[in-house]
Formats: structure tokens, sequence, C-alpha cells
């Protein structure tokens, strides 16, 4: 299988995550810090570790800061349902996942707050736009910092300091950008960032974080044991026990700390490069093929993660869906076809509802896997454009 489709979730992991996920779960798979003994201690600490590590990795404020969460969704529902009040309004863009449009339109439309859909340009963000739509009820503005369906790394020095002056919360989902976009969070003025564990930090599937900032109060999520002080009545007040409870998946996050100690080993930026130069041989293709095939968005390498959408010629004969099963079942190649779970973009850039053939390639693709993704996809259209 030549895997195309590391936005959704990066495949293979670095060699020293498997070796990590084996020994653990052979060796140390006890339940962190619930049972006072030599094992369960040894787990507390991986968890302990792994947030030092991110804490290092991102230069946050404290490794409590750090909360583990079953996936991005998870920890940016956490975020915008733990800091939003009614009345409050709160500013996002139409490059948006699901997992921050879902939220903040429900509680829109229970007639919670009010809510500022930002329009982006060709994929990108302005932040002077951003400005004109604060207003003094703003509480909050939920911004991607790389879409996933473009691929677009979005200004966020730029928009977060605007945030701030506001005296508003910044909200960062870094799902496409975690790993492969520097984010230093003393430099860059962000309150929640949200991310997976499973994409460009090369965890497995099952892992999620959430960075709450000194600035973020986040409401209580989900309530239970914590491993220690079970004397409390409700659940205690600091970071990071408030917001995780229950058994962590220690194993998942024991893999995420060695696919950030992996990342912290390479340069950040030759990730990024490797994958956007496998991309302009596509945007070469596209612009060389001369079929009506499309990429959407503006393609900007210095401001792209390895995330490139292709519009068909033509999405009656092609659509998007049958080229990526076509793919799959006729030349062993994984992409990821239709909306991506971003319909907002898709209807501003005409492609709703069909939507797009995403190629996302990861570290450990070649220039090989790219020319058989473009053999296949003139193969299949020969004749018919
Ligand atoms: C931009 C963006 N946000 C959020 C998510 C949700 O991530 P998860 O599947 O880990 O919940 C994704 C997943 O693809 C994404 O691309």
């Amino acid at each position: 299988m030549i895997y195309l489709d590391n936005a959704a979730t990066s495949f293979p992991k670095p060699e020293p995550v498997y070796q990590t996920l084996d020994r653990f779960a052979r060796t140390q798979l006890a339940n962190p810090g619930r049972s006072g003994h030599r094992m369960a201690t040894e787990a507390e600490r991986t968890l302990d570790q792994a947030r030092h590590t991110l804490n290092q990795f991102f230069n946050g404020e404290e490794p409590e800061r750090w909360i583990f969460t079953l996936n991005c969704t998870d920890a940016l529902n956490m975020a915008i349902k733990g800091v939003v009040n009614p009345g409050d309004h709160v500013i996002t863009s139409d490059l948006e996942h699901n997992s921050v449009s879902r939220p903040l339109v429900a509680m829109e439309r229970s007639g919670m707050i009010s809510l500022t859909r930002l329009s982006s340009h060709d994929g990108y963000l302005d932040p002077d736009e951003l400005r004109a739509a604060i207003t003094p009820r703003t509480k909050l503005v939920a911004l991607t910092h790389a879409a996933n369906v473009l691929g677009t790394v979005q200004p966020i020095e730029l928009i977060a300091p605007v945030v701030r002056e506001a005296n508003a919360l910044l909200l960062v989902d870094a799902a496409q950008s975690a790993g492969v976009v520097p984010i230093d969070l003393r430099k860059t003025p962000i309150d929640l960032l949200a991310f997976p564990g499973h994409k460009a930090l090369y965890g497995p599937t099952g892992t999620g974080v959430l960075y709450v900032g000194s600035r973020a109060s986040v409401r209580v999520w989900r309530e239970g044991g914590t491993g220690g002080d079970s004397k409390h009545p409700v659940q205690p007040e600091e970071l990071p026990y408030r917001l995780e409870g229950g058994t962590p998946n220690v194993l998942g996050i024991a893999g995420l700390a060695e696919g950030v100690r992996w990342v912290a080993g390479q340069t950040i930026e030759a990730n990024r490069r490797h994958e956007v130069d496998l991309l302009q041989r596509v945007v070469d293709w596209v612009e060389g093929n001369g079929d009506g095939w499309r990429v959407a968005g503006r393609w900007e390498p210095a401001t792209h993660v390895g995330a490139l959408s292709l519009i068909p010629p033509d999405q009656d004969v092609f659509p998007s869906q049958d080229l990526a099963l076509g793919l799959d079942a006729s030349h062993g190649i994984a992409v990821r076809a239709g909306l991506h779970c971003a319909p907002y973009i898709h209807r501003a850039l005409g492609t709703y509802p069909d939507g797009t053939l995403r190629v996302s390639p990861g570290p450990f693709n070649t220039s090989e896997d790219i020319e058989m993704l473009l053999k296949a996809l003139t193969e299949m259209t020969a004749g018919v454009l």
C-alpha cells in the first residue's frame, strides 16, 4: 500500500514508536498512580515525562498544563465547552473541521452564543478581518492553524496578538500543524492549544492533547478517579487532574511521547519541506496536465503543510470518491476524498457536496510514491478527458 493519507492519521510511525509501544505494553502497562506499587509508579512517571516532553517541545508554561485527551476532537470540545458562557460572542472561520464547527454551531442554534465565521481567501485568513470582527462580547476565537482540506498555514503569529489585545481567549486547532510547523507558546500568545497525538507527532490513535494556558480557566470535563486524593468529594481543582478522570491511555501516551522525541530529533522544517517538495511534483503535474485538474487554495510552499486538495476536471464523470476507491482497489494507493469533515470550506470552494481528492504524504513517502499516484490518476482518466 502506498499510504498518502497522513492528514487523517500518520502511517507508518517511526520505528522507535513501535518499539516503545511493544516494550511498554509488555513490561509497564499498569494503571498509573492508582496502586502505589512499582509498576503503577512507573506508569505515572511515563505520564509525567510525556507532559515534560510536550512542555519542552512547545515551550509551554509548565508540564501540568498538558491534558491528555482521546483525540483532537475531545480536546477541542473540552476547550470550547469549558470556557464559553451564555451571551458570549465567538469567532471562528470557514476553514474549520467539524470538531470546532459543530460544537459552536450547536451553541449558536441553542441561542447560547453569537457566532461569526470569518471567510478565508484562497485558504488564508486575514488578521485585519479578525480584528474588525471582534466585539466587546468576544470571549473566544477558535481557529485552525493549518487547514486540513487545503494545507494552508494561517498567520497565527499575527492573529494571536490581535486576540490578546482584545482580552479574548485564543484556541488553536493544531491538528495539522503540531510536529511540522514550529509552535512556541512563549512567543505566540495562544491560550488553548489542541492537537491529536496520532498525526505529525506519530503517536497511536486514541491520543490527543489540550494545553491550557494560565489565562484560560476550563470547566471540569469528566469527573471521576484521578489516582490520588480519593477523599476529595469533587474533582480536584488543580491541573492536570481537574480535566482528566478515569484510567488514561498510558500506552498510547508512551507512544506519543516517543513520537514527540523523534520529531524533536529531526528538524521540523525538514519534515515539512520533504512533504511539500513531494506535493510540488503533484502541483507541477496539475499545471502541466492540461486536462482541467485544479489545486484547491493558493499553493505557497513556504506556508503549506503536507496536505493538498485536488479538484477533478469533471465531478460528474470522475467523482473524487470514485477516484479514491479506484486508487485503492486497482493501484494500492490510499488517499482521502470527500469533504474531510470541513463542509464550510468546500461550500466556499464550490466543491460541496462532492469534495476534493486530498493527497497527504508523510516523512517516509518517496518521490516514487508520488509518481505512482500520478501515473494511476493519468491511467484512470485516460481516454475520457
Ligand atoms: C484540522 C483538524 N481538526 C481536528 C481534527 C480531529 O482530530 P481527531 O480525529 O484526532 O479528533 C482533525 C482530524 O483530521 C483535523 O484535521
